[in-house]
This record gives structure tokens, C-alpha cells and sequence, in this order.
């Protein structure tokens, strides 16, 4: 199939603002700052920086190369690409992959929306003993939990149902710039409470004693997760890109977007908990438990502010993980209608009916049944370990090793630097990445998970 038989996004710019709706997300809203206030504040940051750096940039003008130069869904590109069919599986495990990472990460969109909805409604407020119960109480509820997510997939399937340019481009367009005013909106409030300067500190000052391998991984698995890296999200995004697209200047951009989207929503929950004497290491339940909390008695003087922020800050979750449902989503649907032969509506619901199954076993394996829980683990986070974990990496590897090993070079070197118009030293500098530095760190990091170094 040619680049000319599949609409691709209009504009340039909308290319860019669709690929950092893809990038932007709970990862940078939820995962970001809890990852953050765990271990230890700006030494973290600073790590999670080197990281982007040095595996995401290159391990996302891989994933353009791929898809740009194919012109077609992950599978396919993989194999056109490699001119061997067994690469096609790496397509086909990260679109399996993001069905999976789809299906959990959907139930966490589904809370947000209860929490916006619970906002309207005059918000959770009491003590932090109710605030938790709250929290419990809900996610362990049979109903509610599973009703939100699929409600979020479906919502997620009507804009993938319109297509390329009129479904994901438009949204993607009216949605970004919304998000980065809510932003700006909640961190000037956060920032202007009493006492707020410790939260900054604690986000900009490093304090290296915290620094451990631990921090490394963490700042790793964060960068492959927040950048949409290893499931084929960015080659089937690229895929539809203009041929004159510049691909390292479009990577760099996105990476760039997604750090200070990150640090952001740093600024949005550091100084708030701080200001309230709040500790923000309490893990994946900060955003639920901890920030209503402050929220309350932070805004405690000024009830009317305190409800239209946490209004806008569940309304800016939600909006984050819509643009980056849309991509997981869009990566099955093109591989499930261009390999199938049937029509994007089609494909489109055989991957919302697929998702939304893991994501109600997700949602019910958080209480509700003891069906779902693995090891006493809950599927939930089962899924969340594995994808970011083991397939995410995987993918990302085997990548590197595509382009830094297999494929002849000058075609790599062609589709990089547009035929020749990007500057050799860009094109040496990623070209080492992809080669050395990416593959030897995820191995590292395998190797440390299996407890080998
Ligand atoms: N990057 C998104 C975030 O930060 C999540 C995401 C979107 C994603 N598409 C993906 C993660 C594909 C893995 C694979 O929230």
C-alpha cells in the first residue's frame, strides 16, 4: 500500500500536536509525579532527562523511520522494512501489546472521569480517612469501575472511527492546547499558596544521596512508557506523516513537549502537597487519595477555587489519557483492517470489543474479584508490569537491533536524513545510539530485573 492510498495528517503541525497527544498522557500526569515524589524529587528528574536523551529520541526516529518509509500499519512496515517476515512479529507484539496497555490504562482513565464527575457533584471532600475509604470503596465497587472504562474506550473508538485527519488530527488540535492552559491554570494556583517554594525545591533541587540503580530503572521504564516507545504507537503515527517530514527535528520536538508537560504537572502537585505539609510518596494512589486531601485543605479558605481546580484537574486527566487512548487504539485498528481486509469501522471494533474485555477483567481484579488476581497481584498491575516491564523494552530492543544491525544502512541513512538534507553529525550521533547505547542499556536492564547485575 502507498502513502497515497492512506490519508495521513493534513498538516505538519498536526502531526506533531497528535504525536505528543500520544506521548502526553497518565504517564506524565500520574505516573511522572508519583515516580517523582518516590524517589526523591530533581535527582530523579535529572536521571529521567539523561534517559530521554540518550534511548528516546533514537528509539523514537527508529520507530518513524519504520513507519514513514512503509507507509502502512506496524506489521506490515516491519516486514517491508526488513525485507523478513519474521520482524512482522515485532509489529504484531506491539499491537498486541498496546491492546493490552489500552485495556488497563483505560480503567485508570475510567477513575479519572468518576473523580471529575464526583467533582461536579461538590467534590470528595472530608478527612483523609474518608478520602481513602472513598477511593476504596469505588475501585472495589463490581459496576462503576468496569461501566467507566469501557465507556472511555468507546469514546476513544468514535474519534478513531472518523479516521486519520478528521477523527484523531482534528481532536488532537483542539485538545492539546486546551490541556496546556488547565495546566498553566492549576500550577499558577498551586504555585501561589503559602509555603509552595518547598514543593519547587523539592522538583529542582537534586539531591544526589537519593540517587540508587533503582532511580536508573525507574527513570528508564518512565521514559519508554511516557514517550509511547516499543509497542509501534509512533511508527504507525509516522506512517502517516509527510514524506518531507523532518524525523529528528519532529522526535526532539515531542520529547521536548513531554518533559515539560511532565515537569509541569510537577509543579502542579509539588507545591500544592507541600503547602499542606503532605508527603507526595504515597505511589500510584497520589493522584486519588493524596490530592483530594490537598485540594481540601489547601483550597480550604477558598471552597470555590478548590472546587473548579480539582474540576480542571480531573478534566485535564482525562483529556491527557484521551489523546493517548486514541493512538493505542489506532495501532490495532490499522493492523486489524489492513490485514484483515475489512473496513476501518470493523477493525475499529474488533479492537474497542478486544480492549474493552481486558479492561473490565482490569477493573474487576481491583477488588471486586478474586478472579483476576495473580499471585496477589491484581491483573491490573500484572498487565502494567509486564507491558512497561518486559514488552515495551523488548519491542524497543529489537528496534535498535532492526535498524542498527539489519537493515542496510544507506537506507536508514536515506529515510533519516530526508535524502540528504540533515547534517551528518545528527545522523553519526543516532546512528551510535541506535547501535551501541540502546541495545546495551535495555539488556542491562534486563539483567537487572532477572538479578543477574
Ligand atoms: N505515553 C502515554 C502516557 O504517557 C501512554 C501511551 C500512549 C502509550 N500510547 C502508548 C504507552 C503506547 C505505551 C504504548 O501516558
Amino acid at each position: 500500500m502507498s502513502n497515497n492510498s492512506r490519508a495521513g495528517f493534513a498538516t505538519k503541525f498536526g502531526a506533531v500536536l497528535a504525536t505528543a497527544g500520544s506521548a502526553v498522557g497518565l504517564g506524565n500526569v500520574w505516573r511522572f509525579p508519583y515516580m517523582t515524589g518516590h524517589d526523591g524529587g530533581a535527582a530523579f528528574i535529572l536521571v529521567y532527562i539523561i534517559c530521554v536523551l540518550m534511548l528516546g529520541i533514537p528509539g523514537m526516529i527508529s520507530e518513524f523511520i519504520i513507519g514513514r518509509h512503509a507507509g502502512s500499519n506496524a506489521a506490515r512496515a516491519y516486514r517491508r522494512l526488513a525485507s523478513g517476515k519474521w520482524w512482522m512479529l515485532v509489529g504484531v507484539m506491539g499491537a498486541i501489546t498496546s491492546m493490552i496497555i489500552l485495556g488497563f490504562y483505560a480503567v485508570i482513565a475510567g477513575w479519572c472521569l468518576q473523580y471529575l464527575y464526583a467533582s461536579l457533584m461538590g467534590g470528595i471532600s472530608g478527612d483523609a480517612a474518608y478520602v481513602a475509604e472513598y477511593f476504596k470503596e469505588f475501585t472495589t465497587d463490581p459496576l462503576m469501575p468496569a461501566v467507566w472504562t469501557v465507556a472511555f474506550i468507546v469514546l476513544t473508538h468514535l474519534v478513531v472511527v472518523k479516521g486519520v485527519r478528521s477523527g484523531i488530527e482534528k481532536v488532537s488540535n483542539l485538545l492539546m492546547p486546551t490541556l496546556f492552559i488547565l495546566l498553566i491554570i492549576i500550577v499558577i494556583a498551586s504555585c501561589m499558596l503559602p509555603g509552595a517554594w518547598r514543593g519547587v525545591d523539592f522538583l529542582l533541587n537534586p539531591d544526589f544521596s537519593k540517587m540508587n540503580h533503582n532511580v536508573f530503572l525507574d527513570a528508564l521504564g518512565q521514559a519508554f512508557f511516557s514517550l509511547s516507545l516499543g509497542t509501534a504507537c509512533l511508527c504507525t503515527y509516522a506512517s502517516y506523516f509527510k514524506r518531507s517530514a523532518n524525523l529528528s527535528k519532529t522526535a526532539c520536538q515531542i520529547a521536548l513537549i513531554d518533559m515539560l508537560v511532565a515537569i509541569l504537572a510537577g509543579l502542579m502537585i509539588f507545591p500544592a502537597a507541600f503547602s499542606v505539609g503532605i508527603n507526595p510518596d504515597s505511589g500510584p494512589s497520589l493522584i486519588f487519595i493524596t490530592l483530594p486531601n490537598v485540594f481540601h485543605e489547601a483550597f480550604g479558605s477558598m471552597p470555590v477555587i478548590g472546587y473548579v481546580i480539582s474540576i480542571l484537574f480531573y478534566m485535564l486527566l482525562a483529556l491527557a489519557a484521551l489523546t493517548s487512548t486514541i493512538s493505542m487504539h489506532e495501532i490495532g485498528t490499522s493492523f486489524l483492517y489492513e490485514e484483515l481486509h475489512v473496513s476501518r469501522r470493523t477493525g475499529a471494533t474488533i479492537e474497542t470489543v478486544i480492549c474493552s474485555v481486558i479492561g473490565i477483567m482490569c477493573a474487576l481484579s481491583c477488588g471486586a474479584s478474586d478472579a483476576f488476581v495473580f499471585f496477589g497481584k491484581s491483573l491490573l498491575d500484572c498487565c502494567d508490569f509486564f507491558t512497561a516491564q518486559i514488552l515495551m523494552p523488548l519491542g524497543a530492543f529489537l528496534t535498535s537491533i532492526l535498524l542498527g544491525w539489519i537493515v542496510p544502512r544507506r537506507l536508514v541513512h536515506r529515510e533519516f536524513t530526508n535524502s540528504g538534507t540533515v547534517s551528518r553529525h545528527v545522523w553519526r550521533i543516532y546512528l551510535f545510539a541506535v547501535r551501541f547505547v540502546c541495545p546495551i542499556c535495555i539488556i542491562a536492564v534486563f539483567l537487572h530485573q532477572a538479578g543477574v547485575i
